[in-house]
């Protein structure tokens, strides 16, 4: 039997996972030699109908095919036996030979947040992309030809030769007081003073946010979460063991006379909000909302985690100051530079006053020490310089803009007639609803048979959602590709809607 022939024989209802036979198929064809190195293998979205599974099924597979050292993917053309496969294979454990599965009952037991699923699936779509002809809505971040290589290879270049010693030596939990200072002076030219001894450096917003929460947060509190937020934040909470009440967001922002309703039936410890162009609407916190936001919070003596990351990316409206400007007793601070500078430098920080600050700097050492500090000192010379405001007044937000304009304008072609969405005022995200709620799941699988992929509200809303949203990010795709992506998901919606049983009930994917 040929090994295409055993791709539409994998077992259902074996114990062994759908892609864990994918894998065991391939490894097998390599280790036989019926395929062998340079070989192309077939498009995922061939062996996802073979096999009769999901095209991400298929990706997963291809991705751990390459984590075992048996394929390469080169973007454009496809994935390859790599020519040292054969050996590797050899040496890989596979299913049949090393039987892992005592692991199953080793291990505590986890549930899987539907979020921890987005996260997997949106870095295999963007890493797949070219070879599955998939577009990506769902990644969160940017291209990265936004991000200012030449400059960053030459402060490396520069921290390297000067301060070494520094660069490759641990550092202060906080981070290098270098960093610290022109994180507080970038912060006051936004209407933050800030202390440098207020700040500490994380790696990301991403681990910022869970530091604050396990600060702040014990298992069985209560926090808020403004609906619709960034899945990250929502885990965080949940990560923390609290409970989360979803607070809505219009386009004010998050609606303060509804958390006042809360705070009366519900000791509050912490509300997560995103003042300025929340991740995914693109709206901001009106002025009339933030002053009654701090009145609550000092009546009712609960913190606020202000999640900045996309307040400077800004096409519209008036410039706003850190909501922390204004009570610095009660609001947390978090942001970081990877939506402009370069994600993998993971260039977070936090900025907080008060006992909290301890505790958020004790969480930070019982979590990874500090963070890397090479890339801490470049960093701290890209703000100084003055080169960050240059890159983002005359790259990345122009860069972002033109994104934004490209979907919008594809959206009112295609999908007027079947969805509304909240207009964003910046950042890097749309938010979409669909007029007629429709099943989620068989949505997503047919934009992603049509080549395209979102997010789906319900990795994005704390609650569980009533309508079918998606959220549509434009930062990684080419304003062309985001028309074609947008002209499939009509597609998509249009097939699903065809199809659909007067008598089916939408059904919802599960929330985090
Ligand atoms: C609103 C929001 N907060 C925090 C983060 C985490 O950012 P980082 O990449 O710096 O960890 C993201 C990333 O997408 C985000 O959208």
């Amino acid at each position: 039997m040929s090994y295409k022939e055993r791709l539409s024989d994998i077992n259902r209802d074996g114990p062994v996972s759908l892609t864990q036979q994918i894998v065991d198929v391939f490894s097998g064809a390599i280790e036989a030699g019926d395929l062998g190195p340079g070989d192309r293998l077939p498009p995922t979205r061939e062996v996802a109908e073979r096999a009769g599974v999901n095209h991400l099924t298929a990706a997963r597979a291809y991705r751990k095919l390459a984590d075992l050292g048996l394929v390469t993917s080169r973007v454009g053309s496809g994935t390859f036996v790599r020519t040292a496969a054969a050996a590797a294979g050899v040496a890989a454990p596979r299913s049949g030979s090393a039987d892992p599965g005592w692991q199953h009952y080793a291990l505590p037991e986890e549930t899987e947040m539907h979020s921890d699923r987005v996260v997997t699936d949106m870095l295999i779509q963007a890493d797949q992309a070219d070879a599955a002809d998939l577009l990506p809505l769902s990644v969160g971040y940017p291209a990265s030809s936004l991000y200012p290589v030449d400059r960053i290879a030459e402060l490396t270049a520069e921290v390297l030769a000067e301060d070494a010693g520094e660069a490759l030596q641990y550092t202060a939990i906080e981070g290098p007081l270098a960093l610290r200072t022109a994180l507080a002076e970038h912060m006051a030219r936004r209407g933050a003073a800030e202390d440098p001894d207020a700040i500490i450096s994380t790696t990301g917003a991403r681990q910022a946010l869970a530091l604050v929460a396990r600060a702040i947060l014990r298992p069985g509190d209560v926090a808020a979460c403004e609906s619709p937020s960034f899945f990250g934040v929502i885990d965080s909470i949940h990560t923390a063991g609290a409970r989360i009440l979803p607070v809505p967001i219009d386009d004010d922002g998050i609606d303060t006379d509804a958390l006042e309703a809360l705070l009366r039936r519900h000791e509050i410890r912490m509300l997560a909000v995103q003042p300025r162009l929340n991740n995914p609407t693109g709206r901001d916190l009106s002025p009339e909302r933030r002053e009654h936001l701090i009145e609550l919070a000092r009546r009712h003596g609960f913190f606020i985690l202000e999640d900045a990351i996309y307040g400077d990316i800004r096409f519209e409206g008036e410039t706003l100051t850190p909501l922390r400007a204004e009570a610095p007793d009660h609001v947390v601070y978090v942001d970081s530079l990877t939506k402009t500078v370069g994600g993998g430098l993971r260039l977070g920080w936090v900025a907080a006053s008060g006992p909290v600050l301890e505790r958020i700097a004790r969480q930070k050492r019982l979590d990874d020490t500090h963070s890397v500090t090479l890339t801490q000192l470049v960093g701290a010379r890209f703000l100084a310089s003055g080169d960050h405001e240059r890159h983002l007044a005359e790259r990345a937000i122009p860069f972002y803009r033109e994104r934004r304009d490209a979907l919008l304008e594809a959206l009112g072609t295609e999908l007027s007639p079947v969805a509304s969405w909240v207009h964003p005022r910046g950042g890097g995200h749309l938010f979409l609803t669909l007029h007629e709620p429709l099943d989620d799941r068989e949505l997503l699988d047919e934009a992603i048979r049509q080549g395209v992929a979102y997010v789906p509200g319900a990795a994005i809303l704390p609650e569980r959602p009533r309508a079918t949203h998606m959220r549509l990010s434009f930062g990684f795709l080419e304003p062309s590709e985001i028309r074609e992506a947008v002209r499939r998901l009509g597609t998509a919606i249009r097939a699903v809607r065809r199809a659909r049983r007067p008598s089916a009930a939408p059904r919802s994917l599960p929330v985090a």
